[in-house]
């Protein structure tokens, strides 16, 4: 069968429009496919930069902003390892690891660790960079040292040579563009990279460049942040310290005021008691140059007449004291010191039971220049306490040493170290800050007076020294007086 002629001629003609508007309609399908498509990886790109902006705005921790923004990378483009480095004055300093699941870093680091501090970088760039290693390198040099961080890091890859990698470095800039840091990310294979993905490209600088300043200002606020939080602490380290000079200040002086009602009481007693003395030891003496026949006289009466002197020599150090002039020093040998001090407290009646044990360092073995008389009460003071506390069977050790401490003036002085331990039951802890205040006292009447350690306090300060006690209830008490070696400043006498 024939078809007419002009009849086939029109049908070929409407085919081939059809034809054509099909291939319009499905080049148009495609882009409408395309771009949207495209319009999800935006969309998806913005949402997940928003979740970070919102998540890095609420922390105050520079490390884990930066390493939760290599996670967005990851997310977003085909790369597994990250690191962060800061400015940190003229270096740059590495800030933060990175990596995904399975790609993590060979090497464990603690940050900071000073191999990975490298001088900061002349050429710093303002705009993210994407590529092979070799080619970001060659555009900013400055790039070079931590990519060597990451190699020495995760390792390289058997495939691939770490030039061939693929980079993206994204700068960050402080609000005034000043250079802030860097975070370079990378996938050291590239060419295993899927089809799918799409690693950074130019028209993903405008969106690196958002994810680049929001990154900036986070790690900026958790800085700033930090640096506040440094402050306040310091400034409440300061409040402390100054609360606790007013406190000691308000101690002293109310121990001040304490001192000076005793130093009166002290003058007229010390008076009153300069005179018996005086007879006693004058009668001592006389009846020992008579020569007495029994030996446990002699002993008895030179025993009087020695406790007689050191008494008359306290009483006139009482009585210079509360004059308020500078004590009589004289040049004493430690060893002298120890060994008078061992003698007097010998004849306590706890040594049948405890006993004394005395040790001098080698450096302590010098001259000092003290008020013997003082210094030999204060440490006759502080010997019988621990004496008096000594459980039976146990030590009292007297050691001396060398130490020297820091003035208030931040001046280093030399001083000695007298230390008397004891194995008692120790101080409780509510009676502590009373042990110091005159005619304070637990033992009971008779015993005890409460003036030993009030006086051995005046005594030291009086030489520029110090008294610290430690106890440990059920432990034992250490009683540490420190006086300065030599001439020393004038004494301060507390009114
Ligand atoms: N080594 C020590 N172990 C336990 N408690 C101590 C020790 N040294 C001092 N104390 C306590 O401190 C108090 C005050 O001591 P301080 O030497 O001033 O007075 P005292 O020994 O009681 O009397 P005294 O005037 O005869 O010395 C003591 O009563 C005691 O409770
Ligand atoms: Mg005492």
């Amino acid at each position: 069968m024939n078809w007419p002629r002009d009849t086939s001629a029109r049908d070929d003609a409407r085919d081939d429009a059809l034809y054509q508007q099909v291939k319009l309609l499905v080049r148009a399908e495609r882009r409408l496919y395309a771009s949207r498509i495209e319009l999800d990886r935006q969309l998806a790109r913005i949402r997940a930069l928003n979740r970070f902006a919102l998540e890095a705005g609420r922390s105050v921790d520079a490390r884990w902003i930066l390493e939760r923004a290599s996670t967005l990378l990851f997310e977003l483009f085909p790369l597994d390892q990250a690191v962060a480095c800061l400015a940190e004055g003229d270096r740059l300093c590495l800030a933060a690891i990175a990596a995904v699941p399975g790609r993590e870093p060979q090497e464990t680091v603690r940050l900071p660790d000073s191999r990975y501090f490298a001088p900061f970088p002349q050429d710093f760039f303002e705009r993210p960079l994407a590529g092979p290693a070799r080619e970001v390198a060659a555009q900013h040099a400055c790039v070079e040292v931590p990519l060597g961080w990451m190699e020495a890091l995760f390792g390289g890859s058997d495939r691939a040579a770490p030039s061939e990698a693929l980079v993206l470095a994204l700068p960050l800039l402080e609000k005034d563009r000043r250079p802030l840091g860097l975070l370079l990310a990378r996938n050291p294979e590239p060419a295993l990279i899927s089809p799918h993905d799409r690693p950074p490209e130019e028209d993903d600088a405008g969106f690196l460049e958002l994810v680049g300043s929001h990154l900036a200002a986070a790690v900026e606020n958790a800085r700033l942040h930090a640096e506040l939080e440094r402050r306040v602490a310091e400034r409440t380290a300061e409040l402390d310290a100054n609360l606790r000079a007013l406190r000691e200040a308000q101690d002293q002086l109310l121990q001040a005021g304490k001192m000076a009602a005793v130093g009166t009481l002290v003058a007229g007693l010390s008076h009153e008691l300069s005179k018996p003395l005086m007879v006693i030891h004058g009668y001592a003496e006389a009846l020992l140059d008579e020569g007495p026949e029994s030996p446990q006289a002699k002993k008895g009466l030179a025993a009087i007449a020695r406790q007689a002197r050191r008494c008359q020599d306290l009483v006139d150090a009482l009585l210079d004291f509360s004059r308020k002039g500078p004590p009589q020093r004289d040049r004493v040998h430690t060893r002298d010191l120890v060994g008078r001090i061992a003698q007097l407290a010998r004849s306590h009646p706890k040594c049948r039971e405890v006993e004394l044990r005395c040790e001098v360092a080698p450096e302590a073995e010098v001259e000092i220049f003290v008020n013997r008389s003082e210094i030999e009460t204060a440490l006759l003071n502080v010997v019988n306490n621990a004496l008096e506390a000594a459980a039976p069977g146990t030590a009292v050790v007297l050691s001396v040493q060398g130490r020297d401490q820091r003035s208030e003036g931040d001046e280093l002085q030399r001083g000695i170290e007298f230390l008397v331990a004891d194995r008692g039951p120790g101080i409780p802890p509510e009676i502590r800050s009373r042990i110091f205040d005159p005619f304070f006292t637990t033992k009971p009447v008779g015993q005890g007076v409460g003036l030993g350690l009030s006086l051995t306090r005046q005594m030291i300060e009086n030489h520029c020294g110090r008294v610290e006690v430690d106890s440990s209830p059920g432990q034992g008490t250490r009683v540490s007086l420190w006086v300065p070696r030599g001439e020393g400043p004038t004494p301060v006498v507390i009114e």
